[in-house]
Order: structure tokens, then sequence, then C-alpha cells
């Protein structure tokens, strides 16, 4: 024990080589070759572009070798260290480039191969070369020894990887191809060539919209504040696509950081599906949405993982563009879906248009700049069944929930005098038959041992019986519950008393809404 603070031997943070095992963890042919060419890409990005820039990439599946040339400029022989120390990183965090975290490159060899050769030539001076083997990863000796070699063409470097940790298959490198093809298609189309096995990768972009009238694609800009550390400058455009590919799910939100793609076809709830009131479950009526966001800014600021093949949803910055992104997800699933009936006349005839731009700041709202959805001319119960594809096909007992729904929309239109009375009645039956269809289902909430048909029987004796034992497992459901209390009341007097209620319109609108979120919160249905 010591009383004060006083100094002791100072600690060595020099970093275990073991860290790289966690490094390379994550990282396939495709992460690990995109990171060297992406290092090829930021070189020559922030240069004069004068060169067109050229990366070939040799993969040799029968003598299991890849390679990676690329002419952006070379590494300087006394810089040599950012291609081993992770880390260290040439690149400006404030640029506009892909490279920042400082390991990329190193993490890309060593994740394929057990022996890894640098080559490399600054412009017309001296080239140099590093050999990183299994050997040197495993002794705690961080210094590695270079060699000055016979001159390699100027401004290049060359990557050799051997013993690879994952044997490379023939259909990889046709996978792989397309990768890149689709990775870096903004590159390619501004000159850069790069070849797979000497066969240039042919450029691949996403942005094969439908121009239905009325609802063709829509763009909107904005910015993203991110304080002293600069500004994002955020691309969206929603839209409906001509390409579908059902085999191949090529639907969703496309993300693109500084030109590069990150992750294409994301279905996930960070970017509203799933979500009811959102783009809902994902589904072949609505694969024609296509969302697409492309965001440009200091590379510091990017929202994308350190794989670079997906993006941070807890990122400050993709929180900023989530309330502009969702509702363009959500109007276009609904788009697709509404035009179903008919894709090949109502979308995909369509090829010509403009994209048009609409003011960032109305995205964010209730989409007010995106024309009214077309009505369906279908039957109601044709509709919610076809908007609830999905939960039918896993719960078939909500069926006569939905329908009766649909019930009371065939009552509204009827020219009945008591036509309140007949809705108020149907509702309140659809209330009890969906808690009753809840407990009977949810047996993980309500086991059968002790819900058995007996004390089914006793609940449903008396209707607070019911919904206090759901209330138990879900209170959030209180306020519907109250609702439907003060309308379950109502009907009663139907029935009890001598002096006949009269039912208003908005009654049943709101009783009607009321039993809707219902049936959400217990069955994720949507109306
Ligand atoms: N092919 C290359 N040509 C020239 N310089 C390179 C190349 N690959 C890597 N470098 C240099 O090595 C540095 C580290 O690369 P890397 O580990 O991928 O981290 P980052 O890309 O985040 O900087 C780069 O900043 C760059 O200066
Ligand atoms: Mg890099």
């Amino acid at each position: 024990m010591v009383d004060r603070k006083t100094e002791i031997e100072p600690i060595d943070g020099t970093p275990n080589k073991r860290m790289f095992l966690s490094i390379i963890s994550d990282y396939n042919l495709r992460t690990g070759l995109c990171e060297l060419v992406d290092n090829a890409i930021d070189l020559w990005m922030s240069g004069d572009r004068k060169n067109s820039l050229g990366v070939s990439i040799d993969l040799d599946a029968d003598r299991q070798l890849i390679s990676v040339k690329d002419n952006a400029g070379g590494v300087k022989r006394h810089e040599l260290s950012v291609l081993i120390a992770p880390g260290e990183s040439k690149n400006d965090l404030a640029a506009e480039v892909i490279g920042v975290f400082g390991v990329g490159g190193k993490r890309a060899g060593i994740a394929l191969a057990e022996h890894v050769t640098i080559k490399t030539r600054f412009q017309e001076e001296e080239s140099s070369e590093l050999n990183i083997t299994q050997d040197w990863l495993q002794t705690e000796d961080w210094v590695l020894p270079a060699y000055a070699i016979p001159d390699v063409e100027p401004g290049t470097t060359q990557v050799d990887m051997s013993h690879l940790r994952k044997s490379l298959r023939s259909e990889d490198i046709d996978e792989l191809r397309t990768h890149l093809g689709e990775t870096y298609n903004w590159f390619v189309n501004q000159g850069c060539t790069i070849t797979v096995n000497g066969v240039p990768v042919v450029p691949i972009g996403f942005e094969t919209w439908a121009f239905p009238p009325g609802y063709g694609p829509r763009l909107s800009r904005f910015e993203v504040d991110m304080g002293r550390d600069g500004k994002l400058s955020i691309e969206l455009t929603g839209g409906l696509i001509r390409d579908r590919d059902p085999e191949k799910d090529n639907y969703g939100v496309y993300f693109y950081c500084n030109h590069r793609l990150i992750v294409k076809e994301e279905r996930t709830r960070n970017v509203g599906y799933f979500v009811s009131g959102e783009a809902g479950v994902p589904h072949t009526d609505a694969s024609l949405c296509r969302v697409i966001a492309r965001m440009q800014g200091p590379a510091q600021l990017m929202p994308w993982n350190s794989s670079k093949n997906g993006i941070n949803q807890g990122h400050l910055a993709f929180q900023q563009i989530r309330p502009r992104l969702i509702p363009l997800v959500s109007y276009f699933s609904s788009l697709s879906r509404r035009l179903k009936d008919d894709w090949d006349g109502h979308v995909f005839r369509h090829d010509v248009g403009e994209i048009q731009e609409v003011p960032a700041t109305d995205i964010a709202g209730k989409r007010p700049v995106l024309p009214a959805l077309p009505r369906t001319n279908k039957p109601r119960a044709e509709r919610y069944k076809a908007e609830n594809k999905v939960q039918l096909e896993n719960k078939p007992w909500t069926l006569g929930l939905i329908e009766s729904l649909a019930m009371v929309d065939v009552a509204e239109r009827q020219r009945f005098e008591t036509k309140n009375r007949i809705s108020l009645i149907l509702l309140d039956s659809t209330f009890e038959i969906a808690l009753k269809e809840f407990i009977v289902h949810r047996q993980d909430l309500f086991p059968p041992k002790e819900y058995n048909d007996a004390e089914i029987r006793r609940l449903f004796g008396q209707r607070h019986l019911v919904t206090d034992a759901i209330l138990k497992k879900m209170p959030a459901l209180k306020p519907l519950f109250d609702t439907a209390n003060h309308y379950y009341n109502q009907r009663n007097k139907l029935i009890h008393e001598r002096a006949t209620v009269d039912v208003a319109d908005s009654d049943i609108k709101n009783y009607r809404r009321t039993v809707e979120h219902l049936l959400n919160s217990l069955f994720d249905l949507n109306f």
C-alpha cells in the first residue's frame, strides 16, 4: 500500500502480434482484395490523375497464388513502414478518401495469405521489397527486414500472396469480377482499369429506374453537419426499378461512401424493413423499391464499418440520414405493392424520364412531396390479404380478423340506417376474438398447461379477466384496452338497456383505429 501517487516502472505498450488474429478474422477474398484496390485508388485520386490508373489482379486457382499490382505511384523507401505498421497511414482524415483506419492493406495481405511479398517503387526512385511471413507473425519482434531489388516499373506496387489461408476456387473469380464492377463502378467510369486475370472489370451501376407517369424516381440532396470535423454531402435517390431479378432479390438500400459501394440490397430494420408503417417485411411484392444513398466527405466522418462492407447504424451521421431515407424506402415499397397487378404495364415499360429533385426538408416529413399513392381497385379484403401475405402464411388464424375488418368497410358503404350499430358489434367481436387468438397461439406467453380449455372458458366469461391476463404480459397495451372498454360498454348497452344508443361515425372510426392498432401490436398486421 502506498499513501500517495508515486511513479513505478513504465509499462511497455508495444502491441502483441496476436492482434493480427483479430484484425484478419472477418476478412474474406472480396473485402481483402478491395482493400488493396482502395489503396491504389486513394493514391490516384489524391494525385493529379494525369495517368490513368491500372490495377491488375491475378488469381491462380491451380497454383493457389494471388497477385495485385497497381501503377498508382508506389511508396517511398523511407516510408515503407506504412505498409506494415498497424495504424500507419498517409491519408488525411479530412480527405474524401476510402482509407482512414490505417490497417486495411496490412489486414488484407495477412488475412489472405501466410506469405506476402510487397514490391514497390516510388516514381523513378529505387525499388524495395518487404516479406511478411508466418515466422515474422509468430515472433515478438516488430522489425521487418527490407530489401533493395532490381528496378520494377516506376510508380508501381505489387503484392504477391502465396500459402493462401483459404483455398481459392475458380467460382470465386467470376464472383469477384462482379463485385469489383459494382464496388468501383464510378472509378472505372472515370477511367480506372481494373483487370482480373487480364480481363477488364465491367462497371456495374444500379440506377436502372423506371419512370411511371407521376411516380418516377425522386432525388434529395442535403448536408449532414458533424460540427468541427466538417460536413457530409448526401444524395438520396429512390424509385422503382426495371432490372428486378427474383433470384437475386436485388432491391433495398444501396450505400456509397466517397463513390465506393459499401453495401447493396440492405433490407434490415436499420433502413425501415421489418417495421410496420415503414417498409414492412421484405417481400417480392415490394421488390421494385430501390434507394441509393451517396455520401461524400471527410473519410473520418463516414458511417462505414472497418471492413467497409456495412453501415454502422449507431453512427451519428447515419442517425441524421435515416429520417430522410426511411420515407423513401417506405413510399417506393408501398408503390411497388400497389402496382403489382401489372408491373409490366405500370412500371417496366416506362424506361425513359427524368429524376425529379425534391427538397430534403419535405422528405423528412410525412411524405408530403411524394405524390399520393395510386388507389388499388381491388376489394378491401384482397388488399388487406396482400398487405399481410407473410403474416397470413405464418399465422393463418389471423385471416378471420382481417376479413372482419374488411367487412366493417363493406358495412360502411351500405345505405343502412343502423350500419354503425352493425359495425360496432363487428369491431367489438373482432377485438375480443383477437385477444382469444393471442392467448391461444402465443404459447410462449400463455403455456397451454396453465391456460387449458377450462381456464380459457373461465377467462372469457368476463372480458376484464382476459384483458388483465394480457396486460400482465404487455402493459403497453393499456391505453388501447381503455378505449376498447369504452366501446365495449357502449355495445353492452345495445343488449342490456331499454333505450337503444346511437353510434356516431366518429366512434366507429375511432374504434376501428383501436382495433387496427391492436391487430398490429399482437400479430403485426397492417391495414
Ligand atoms: N498500393 C499502394 N500504393 C501506394 N501506397 C500505398 C499502397 N498501399 C498502401 N499504401 C500506403 O500505405 C498506407 C496504409 O495503407 P492501409 O493500411 O490500407 O491504410 P489506409 O488505407 O487506411 O491508409 C496508405 O495510406 C498508403 O500511403
Ligand atoms: Mg487502405
